[in-house]
């Protein structure tokens, strides 16, 4: 969903462009641009098909490029193949407007008519190029400042943006809009900065402003003054960003995956003890009081891909721990299913970026629907976290890699939190059991550590199947969960077909898939449900399946059954999910290093989907 950035200052604005370009590439990277202005000059528009590299390449890293105001874009197309014509910044005819977007203008067409009316040429197929040409249009009709031109055009726009602009009569001086789109504005001695994330602009300044829906802003050097729809200024509060710089950066790691990976003990134990409080579960930063905990009759998990995950996995904890029923739900289906909601339910929204698009509309549906809702955010400030009636942290940090394992685990993690002071204030489990379960969650990090620690079998095994065409990950009950998260990892890092399948239901269909040599991963750590899906894996041997079976130290004997055996750390099996899920993350990393594949941007995805 694209990733933009601005800088106006004292310094040379290029390689400060693209330095934060290079951390919001996991935004976008099929092609990037800048524009740089040098005092009154006409902007130098550089743009380029391919990662950041080519850019980077043919501007000397940023050092030909001179000026000290300018904005950037790295690319995920939605309107127009990846091309130099397609890429941002994209301007008006004779210059006068030029301007990089993040976000989808939905009557882009509409627009475009009106202007083709008008006497405008178009260049792209881009809906961006509808925006610029719309901005220089009120601009020129009106004759009047930058944010009347932008305002006009915003109350015009249907869909999403996050723009960034620069006008020909006003040096050094940036103008922004947004709505639905992230961006922050971030400022430090003199200097101003414009990013669609906080890593890109962290090594500069931890000072910054949270920009709202509709809202608009002008960037000078040190200054930045908002806007509201009406054109009237209005006040924001400067905030301080807490993650470190470092968290931003690779720290040796090949790629930030496997970095991620290893934070994973740090993180969970974070996101535990934030809310741990002598020894007890403490939830009044969140705003959840015992009365509400008390009033819940149901709840609604709502989340896209592995943060749905989190929620597939969290069902069974809640409804086992707590006796509320709960259901799991894709944002992008619930939005449009026109839910039925229990006015005493509770929506909780799961999601890293806080900006995924479809589960920002699901929050909006429940709240719409009188429904109490809760996010579970990483990101401080998203939209999500901004507009769920509570917010719960998760203290994962800056997350890079497109392929999510930090913050999954930490969501997790915040998942147990409420499910087990749920249960205790709602007197499903004692204080004796609640106790015991929050000593085994702190142990939950130093046995994630140990998995860590015995990874090369992993790495042996992920060479062997390297070459694999289909994978398919089975599991019954929290077993399934995890598969769901095992087998994404596998597809979307290393571009083998895999599948997760509840394991009792392979054998209506799915089974005459396998054949010879196709790799089958039993997750076995619910004891319950343990002999069942050797049954399962089993049927599939029979018929030629290569077995891996995932499973809990000392717990069983499935050396006998599976070909290879990866065990984790016994624990509580309503927490397995937290362990188990490393294996998988470690394979999936491995397959794709092993096929030589760019793990950490794999091809046609971006972190954080801010478009349908
Ligand atoms: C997969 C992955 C995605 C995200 C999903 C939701 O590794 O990262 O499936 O989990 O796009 O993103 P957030 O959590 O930002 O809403």
């Amino acid at each position: 969903m694209c990733g933009i950035v601005g800088f106006t200052g004292e310094h040379q604005a290029a390689p400060i462009l693209l330095d934060g370009l290079s951390r919001l590439e996991y935004r976008g990277y099929d092609s990037a641009g800048l524009a740089v202005r040098d005092g009154e000059k006409q902007p130098e528009v550089i743009r380029a098909k391919g990662r950041l590299k080519v850019l980077a390449e043919k501007t000397d890293n940023g050092v030909a490029v001179l000026g000290t105001c300018g904005i950037g874009h790295t690319r995920w197309a939605t309107h127009g193949e990846p091309s130099v014509t397609n890429s941002h910044p994209h301007m008006s005819d004779d210059g006068n407007v030029i301007a990089v977007h993040n976000g989808i203008i939905e009557n882009y067409q509409e627009l475009k008519d009106k202007l083709i009316r008008k006497g405008y040429v178009f260049h792209s197929e881009t809906d961006t190029e509808v925006a610029v040409k719309l901005v220089d249009y009120y601009y020129k009709k009106y004759e009047g400042t930058p944010v009347d031109a932008i305002n006009h055009a915003m109350v015009r726009i249907r869909g999403s943006y996050a723009l960034a602009i620069l006008f020909q009569e006003y040096p050094e001086e940036i103008y922004v809009a947004r709505k639905d789109s992230p961006m922050i504005l971030g400022i430090s001695d003199g200097e101003s900065y414009i990013a669609s994330d906080v890593p890109a602009i962290l090594k500069y300044t931890r000072n910054v402003y949270y920009i709202g829906n509709l809202e608009m802003a002008r960037v000078r050097k040190g200054e930045i003054t908002f806007y509201n729809l009406d054109g009237e200024e209005i006040q924001k509060e400067l905030k301080t960003i807490e993650w470190d710089a470092e968290a931003a950066e690779k720290a040796g790691f090949e790629h930030f995956m496997m970095k991620e990976i290893y934070e994973q003990p740090k993180a969970v134990a974070d996101t535990l003890n934030s809310v741990l409080k002598n020894g007890k579960i403490d939830l009044s930063e969140t705003g959840i009081t015992e009365e509400i905990i008390r009033e819940i009759s149901q709840i609604y998990i709502i989340a896209c891909g592995s943060a749905y995950h989190v929620g597939t996995a969290a069902q069974y904890v809640l409804e086992d721990l707590t006796g509320i029923p709960v259901r799991v739900e894709f944002a992008s289906e619930f939005r449009y299913r026109k839910p039925i909601m229990d006015p005493k339910g509770l929506a909780m929204v799961i999601s890293q970026s806080g900006e995924t698009a479809d589960s920002l509309a699901a929050l909006r549906e429940a709240k719409e629907l009188g429904v109490r809702t809760v996010g579970i955010i990483n990101v401080v400030g998203s939209s999500i976290a901004r507009e769920a009636d509570h917010v719960f942290y998760t203290l994962a940090g800056p997350e890079i890699s497109v392929a999510t394992t930090k913050a999954y685990s930490t969501q997790l993690m915040a998942v147990y939190a409420l499910a087990l002071q749920f249960a205790l204030v709602r007197e499903k489990i004692t204080e004796e059991q609640y106790e015991k379960y929050i000593a085994e969650l702190q142990t939950i990090p130093e046995k994630i550590q140990k998995i860590l620690e015995d990874k090369e079998r992993l790495q042996w095994f992920a060479a062997k199947q390297a070459n694999a065409r289909d994978v398919f990950f089975i599991g019954r009950g929290i077993d399934y969960a995890i598969s769901m998260e095992g087998s994404l990892k596998m597809k979307e890092v290393s571009y083998i077909h895999s599948e997760a399948y509840a394991a009792g239901e392979l054998k209506h269909g799915t089974i005459s898939l396998i054949e010879d040599g196709t790799l089958v991963i039993g997750v076995l750590t619910q004891p319950e449900l343990y002999e069942k899906t050797v049954s399962n894996m089993v049927e599939c041997k029979s018929r030629g399946a290569y077995l891996m079976g995932l499973t809990s130290f000392g717990n069983y004997n499935i050396e006998e059954t599976a070909d290879f055996t990866v065990y984790i750390p016994r624990t509580d099996p309503h927490f397995t999910t937290s362990l188990a899920v490393i294996p998988l993350q470690l394979i999936g990393y491995y397959v794709s290093v092993a096929r030589g594949l760019d793990v950490d941007k794999p091809r046609n995805l971006a972190k954080s989907v801010t478009v349908e």
